[in-house]
């Protein structure tokens, strides 16, 4: 598929090339605080069925695109994909959580796991990604995604979500050897998982280090950074003859984005403990910056919630090189009509010719 695309503000921006206005999307914008998703997901009877069905997939992934003005679309799956494809029983329990029947937890649990074949196991969404491109018919770019190799073993070694991490850090400080051998095979998946994001049309592409924070700083670098940096090097650089960017986001990352800079990717998300004057300071030229509206700012009185977004744009300052977005994904709790709020007040910026 050749086609041109009609908004390419995201791309421009994540390649740090000049744009007339700021582009926005926001990490998931399709998701609980829209009635028509949760009308969706009542329809195909799971968030799990929602996702391996492409044709839900991309009605979801389309719904903010009808009621916003947002400058990209991300593909509606899940980083958990990946380990659901390794057979480990994934499920999502109404307001719990993911969880795996069959966590990894030995030696001789993490030899068994197979390598996904994109073109079988995961084939949902790779036709996912070809029909979004169809129905966007070019309006905006598509954004292909998958999980940081550590944030993804997280949930496999704990079975589900975890706030202390105890079974993974048992197994990083007492069995690393094992954590690197799972950590290089999610690696391998996530390569292969991405380039056929790509293929089938993925326009960009983003990492999601969710629980890169949880680590010490050389654990981040030894455990979760070494592990995208291997990703951004066998990523397809170019597709339908324009550069793919690459996104690398660890939450929590705030003092360690020079690093994150340095690996190979293109833009760096950044949450919102960060100023981006201060994190423009640390990488330099060297990436775009994405972020980072603190989510709960949507819930602030709309001229607020203006200030906030006046704020965010103006702390990175002028010159390319900024996509807006939240510090982390927007919550089920929010009204739609403060997302609208923001849409509105980032669009209506474009003082600095940046
Ligand atoms: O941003 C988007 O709009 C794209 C869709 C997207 C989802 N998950 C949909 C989803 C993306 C990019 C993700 C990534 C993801 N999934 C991450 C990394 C990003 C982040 O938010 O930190 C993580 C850690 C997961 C794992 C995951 N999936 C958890 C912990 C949960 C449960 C939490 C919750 O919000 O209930 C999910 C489920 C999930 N993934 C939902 C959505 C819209 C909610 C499912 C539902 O409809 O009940």
């Amino acid at each position: 598929m050749t086609q041109e695309l009609d908004n390419d503000l995201l791309l421009r921006a994540l390649l740090r090339q000049p744009t007339p206005r700021r582009p926005l999307w926001l990490m998931r914008q399709a998701g609980r605080y829209l009635p028509e998703y949760r009308a969706t997901r009542a329809r195909a009877g799971s968030f799990l069925a929602m996702c391996t069905n492409p044709e839900y997939a991309c009605e979801v992934t389309l719904q903010p695109l009808d009621r916003y003005a947002l400058d990209a679309a991300i593909l509606f799956s899940d980083i958990l994909t990946i380990p659901h494809a390794m057979n480990l029983g994934l499920e999502f329990e109404a307001g719990e959580g993911p969880r795996f029947a069959r966590p990894v937890r030995t030696a001789a649990d993490i030899e068994r796991l197979p390598l996904p074949d994109p073109a079988r196991e995961l084939r949902y969404v790779v036709d996912a990604v070809s029909l979004i491109r169809r129905e966007l018919r070019g309006r905006v770019p598509l954004i292909g995604f998958a999980g940081s190799p550590w944030t993804v073993a997280t949930y496999m070694v704990e079975g589900g979500g975890s706030k202390t991490f105890g079974a993974i850090k048992r197994m990083l400080y007492g069995a690393p050897r094992d954590l690197h051998r799972l950590l290089a095979h999610l690696a391998r998946a996530t390569i292969l998982y991405l380039n056929a994001q790509i293929e089938a049309g993925a326009q960009a592409v983003m990492l999601f280090d969710t629980w890169g924070g949880a680590l010490t700083p050389a654990q981040y670098r030894e455990f979760s950074l070494h592990y995208m940096g291997e990703i951004c090097a066998s990523l397809r650089r170019e597709s339908q003859g324009r550069v793919v960017p690459r996104i690398v986001f660890t939450k929590g990352g705030g003092a360690w984005l020079e690093r994150t800079a340095a690996i190979g990717c293109d833009a760096v998300g950044v949450d919102w403990t960060t100023d981006l004057a201060d994190a423009r300071r640390l990488v330099g030229d060297r990436v775009a910056l994405q972020g980072n509206l603190d989510p709960a700012a949507l819930h602030a009185p709309p001229e607020v919630l203006r200030a906030e977004v006046l704020r965010v744009l103006e702390s990175f300052g002028r010159g390319p090189g900024h996509v807006f977005n939240l510090g982390h994904g927007i919550t089920p709790d929010v009204d739609p009509e403060r997302v609208a709020v923001l849409v509105e007040a980032v669009r209506g910026y474009r003082l600095d010719g940046g």
